[in-house]
C-alpha cells in the first residue's frame, strides 16, 4: 500500500507578498481554486493509497487541518515539528511513524508546493515506480531540465533497469553551481530531481542510519515520545530540536549515489508539466498566457502591456506601456519588479525581518 507523505514545512519566501511566515506558498491558491497543498492531495486520486500523512511546522497546524477539512480529504495524521530541521528529519519522522503503525508501507514523499499540469502523467510515473520501490529501490522522479537552474538537484541516468521504464542513477548532485549546471544541461543525460520520492519506509531508514546516524537517532527519540491531540501528533520537542538540519538530498541521496552511482537508487522520468514555482516568473512561465504573453489573475486591465504577470487580490490593477514586469497586489503590500530581477524578493523579505 502507498502511504503519501506530504512535506508542508517550507517557508517559500520568494512568493512574497502573497506568501507570509504564517501563510507560506503551500497554502496559496496560485492556479485555480485549490491551494497547492490541496492540489497535492487531490492529484493522488487514481492511485491506490492510504490517506496522506502530512508533516509541517506546529505554527501551521490549523491551516493544514482546515485545508484538508474544507476539501473533505482524509488524512492519516498531521505530524507537527516544533522547529524546521529540513526534509531528511521530516521524512524520518514520517517513516518511523509509518513503520510503527502500518508495517512498512511504500512512502510516496511529496512536496506540498509544486504545480503539476498533467496529473495523469504524474500518476503513471508513480505506478511505474511502484515496482522498483517494492523491490527495495529508492525511487526519484526525474524532470527533463530546461535551464541551468542552481536551486535543484541533478540526477544522471545510467543503464535502464527493471521494466525498462527506469534508470539506475549514475550521479546525484544537489544544487550545483551555474557552470556545472550548464554542463549537465548540455549533457542531456541529467534530470532535475523533482523532490518527490517513492521507497519502503524501512529502506529510507536503513540508508539514513548508514549515512546520517545522528538524524536517525534524534528522530527515533523524538517519535518515541509523541503526544496525540485530535489528528495532530506532537513529537518530543527537546529531542527534535537536537536533530541536525539537513535535506534528504544532501543527507541521503548524494552520499548514496556519490559520483559512482548506486544500483539502490532508480530514476523514473516524469513528464508532467512540473514547476516548483520558485518565483513569480516561474509561475508566469507555467500559466496560460494571452496573445501578448501576459498572465493575469484577479481584476486587471492592461494597455500596451506584454510578457508580464499581474496578480490582483484586493483592488483593480491597471497597467499601461509595460513589458517584462511582475506586479502582485495584496491588501497590505504591492510588489512591482522586472521579471529578470524577481528572485531578489528574498532580499526584501530579509529586510522586512530586520527592520520591522
Ligand atoms: N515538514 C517539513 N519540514 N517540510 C519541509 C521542511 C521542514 O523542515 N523543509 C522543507 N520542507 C518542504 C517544503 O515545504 C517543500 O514542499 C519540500 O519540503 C522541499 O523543500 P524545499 O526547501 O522547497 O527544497 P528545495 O526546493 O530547496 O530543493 C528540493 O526540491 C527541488 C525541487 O523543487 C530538493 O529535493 C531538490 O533536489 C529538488 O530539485
Ligand atoms: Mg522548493
Amino acid at each position: 500500500m502507498i502511504l503519501p507523505v506530504i512535506m508542508a514545512g517550507g517557508a517559500g519566501s520568494r512568493l512574497w507578498p502573497m506568501s507570509r511566515q504564517m501563510f507560506p506558498k503551500q497554502f496559496l491558491s496560485l492556479s485555480g481554486d485549490s491551494s497547492m497543498l490541496q492540489s497535492t492531495a487531490m492529484r493522488l486520486q487514481g492511485i491506490e493509497h492510504a490517506p496522506a500523512m502530512v508533516i509541517c511546522n506546529e505554527e501551521h497546524r490549523f491551516s493544514v487541518a482546515e485545508q484538508f477539512r474544507a476539501n473533505k480529504i482524509p488524512n492519516s495524521g498531521i505530524i507537527l515539528e516544533p522547529v524546521g530541521r529540513n526534509t531528511a528529519p521530516a521524512i524520518a519522522l514520517a517513516a518511523l511513524m509509518a513503520v510503527r503503525n502500518n508495517n512498512d508501507p511504500l512512502l510516496l514523499v511529496l512536496a506540498a508546493d509544486h504545480l503539476i499540469k498533467n496529473e495523469q502523467a504524474f500518476r503513471q510515473s508513480v505506478k511505474t515506480a511502484t515496482e522498483f520501490a517494492q523491490a527495495g529501490k529508492l525511487v526519484t522522479f526525474g524532470i527533463v531540465p530546461t535551464a541551468p537552474e542552481t536551486g535543484y538537484g541533478y540526477i544522471k541516468r545510467g543503464e535502464t533497469c527493471g521494466n525498462g521504464e527506469g534508470y539506475c542513477v549514475a550521479e546525484f548532485v544537489e544544487k550545483p553551481n551555474l557552470i556545472t549546471a550548464q554542463t549537465y544541461l548540455d549533457n542531456k543525460n541529467y534530470y532535475w530531481n523533482s523532490g518527490m520520492f517513492l521507497f519502503k519506509a524501512s529502506r529510507y531508514l536503513d540508508e539514513l542510519k548508514t549515512h546520517c546516524p545522528e538524524i536517525y537517532a534524534a528522530c527515533e527519540q523524538a517519535i518515541s515520545n509523541t503526544a496525540q491531540d485530535l489528528d495532530f501528533l506532537r513529537v518530543d520537542k527537546a529531542a527534535f530540536e537536537a536533530c541536525p538540519d539537513n535535506s534528504i538530498d544532501y543527507a541521503v541521496m548524494e552520499p548514496l549515489c556519490s559520483t559512482k552511482g548506486s544500483d539502490k537508487v532508480v530514476v523514473v522520468p516524469m513528464d508532467c508539466g512540473w514547476s516548483d514555482v520558485g518565483s513569480w516568473s516561474a509561475l508566469w512561465e507555467v500559466k496560460d498566457k494571452d496573445s501578448n504573453g501576459n498572465a493575469f489573475q484577479g481584476d486587471v486591465i492592461s494597455i500596451d502591456t506584454s510578457n508580464s504577470y499581474v496578480h490582483a487580490t484586493d483592488k483593480l490593477v491597471a497597467t499601461i506601456g509595460l513589458e517584462d514586469v511582475i506586479i502582485v497586489e495584496t491588501k497590505d503590500a504591492i510588489l512591482v519588479s522586472k521579471q529578470t530581477e524577481v528572485q531578489q524578493v528574498k532580499k526584501i523579505v530579509e529586510q522586512l525581518k530586520e527592520n520591522r
